[in-house]
């Protein structure tokens, strides 16, 4: 039964990235979800416009994932995945190295995006070492990025806000690029913004500051979305590709956001043609029904740790309890034949320029500094109030959620990301009560 919340002791929860004090005053409750709605706890139906929180990419409550799920749950709820085994994880990472670019298809799994991220920074490093370049612990993150929460995701991470309360304890020998947001240069731009692929040669000036052989890693969020929505400049990703090759220096893509078909494709990698070194993944690895995240890496420095084992020997100490849990497992197989069968990367492809156009249609309306977009998502920056940044972004969501839409909002810009069965009247139902509001607050 709903316990209404006026009648529930909210005390308890420290809530995580929340106003817990403005949230408790006015909470906001699901109680229920189905497909692309959610349902509070006064009964009202909300249309969801970011599918979770970038992670509900086949719609909620699939009965195929709760099948799979509930059947295994009642027959093996846990097995450990050290030096023990279990089918489903091994039939979990075949599908999701299916899915990868060919050659990326070693599956390391973790609960969550920021185990996946510290993880790949722990098989870059293990990758040197194997190879004799142990010299190479460096890693280049880039500004705006977002990778987490653990202390490498926010030390290669670059928002400001994550960092500081923590920041004596950083991790060392971190640096980081520019990020690509230009809002003169290429505002209001329709997917790939032409200006800014020289950025990415911002990565032959630390190459020349620190020297290529103490470099471990670059890693980048080839579409970031946390951070507001920054669509990589046409040639960027090409370029950091092309240096990181030349310096010997491994690239990391943190797909947590773009794998599993938000743009498209079955991840931005294959989406833009351009293959990384290291892939991190979670969200919609099994449709978010169950905490699980995954590496996926290149054979080559999947089988460079393994030989350079002793026989016998633990060749990457590292792991999680819950690597690969089997009902994560039965849910990530289920969801992956859920994108199949139903072909929803292809629809969210189709879907993709009627999507442009309704985000685009907000273009118009007041307070609008910057639309922009890419497959299944958009970005829509709105000039900050005078000495409260945030605050009209937040009315905006607040607003918008009491019309009957989630949408998400970072900072002063909103940001949408629905599952991919969103129907076309949903993504014009998103955008003008986006605009309706935006013509009603100050
Ligand atoms: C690009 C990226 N990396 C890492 C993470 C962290 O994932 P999690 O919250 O599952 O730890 C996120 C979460 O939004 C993300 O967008």
């Amino acid at each position: 039964m709903n316990t209404p919340h006026s009648d529930q002791d909210l005390s308890a929860f420290w809530m995580p990235f929340t106003a817990n004090r403005q949230f408790k005053e006015a909470p906001r409750m699901f109680v229920s979800a189905k497909g692309m709605y959610y349902q509070t706890d006064d009964g009202r139906q909300v249309l969801d416009a970011t599918a979770g929180l970038w992670c509900v990419n086949a719609g909620h409550c699939r009965d195929e994932i709760i099948a799979a799920v509930t059947r295994q749950i009642g027959s093996m709820d846990y097995a450990p995945s050290f030096q023990m085994g279990h089918p489903l994880a091994f039939e979990a990472a075949k599908k999701v190295a299916g899915l990868m670019p060919a050659g990326v298809d070693r599956i390391f799994f973790t609960n969550s995006g920021s185990e996946a991220v510290d993880s790949a920074l722990k098989i870059a490093l293990a990758y040197h070492r194997a190879r004799g370049e142990g010299q190479r612990t460096r890693f280049i993150g880039r500004e705006r990025g977002y990778h987490g929460v653990g202390f490498g995701g926010i030390s290669v991470g670059g928002i400001l806000n994550n960092r500081k309360a923590f920041s004596g304890n950083l991790m060392p020998g971190v640096d980081h690029l520019q990020h690509t947001l230009n809002i003169a240069e290429a505002g209001f731009s329709r997917g790939q913004p032409a200006w800014g692929a020289h950025l990415a040669d911002e990565l032959e000036r630390l190459v020349t500051l620190h020297d290529a052989s103490t470099i471990a890693a670059v890693i980048v969020e080839p579409l970031a979305g946390s951070t507001g929505v920054l669509i990589p400049p046409v040639g960027y990703l090409e370029r950091l590709r092309e240096l990181c090759s030349k310096h010997g220096i491994l690239l990391i893509f943190d797909e947590v956001i773009t794998g599993f078909g938000r743009l498209g494709a079955p991840t931005a990698s294959a989406y833009f043609g351009v293959t990384p070194d290291l892939i991190t993944l979670a969200k919609g690895i099994n449709n978010a029904a169950i905490p699980m995240g995954a590496v996926a890496a290149k054979r080559e420095i999947h089988d460079t740790v393994l030989q350079s084992a002793a026989a016998g020997a633990i060749e990457l100490m590292h792991g999680y309890t819950y690597s690969a849990h089997p009902v994560a497992a039965a849910a990530a197989i289920a969801a992956i034949d859920l994108y199949q069968s139903e072909g929803l990367f292809e629809r969210a492809r189709e879907l993709s320029p009627l999507f442009e156009k309704a985000a685009h249609s907000v273009a118009g309306a007041p307070h609008v500094k910057d639309i922009r977009n890419l497959g299944l998502v958009a970005g829509i920056e709105l000039e900050p109030r005078p000495q409260a940044p945030g605050a009209r972004a937040y009315e905006v969501f607040r607003k918008c959620y009491e019309k009957g839409v989630m949408v998400r909002y970072t900072g002063d810009i909103l940001a949408f990301s629905p599952p991919l069965i969103v129907q076309p009247e949903e993504i014009e139902r998103m955008f003008g009560t986006v605009r309706e509001v935006l013509n009603e607050i100050k």
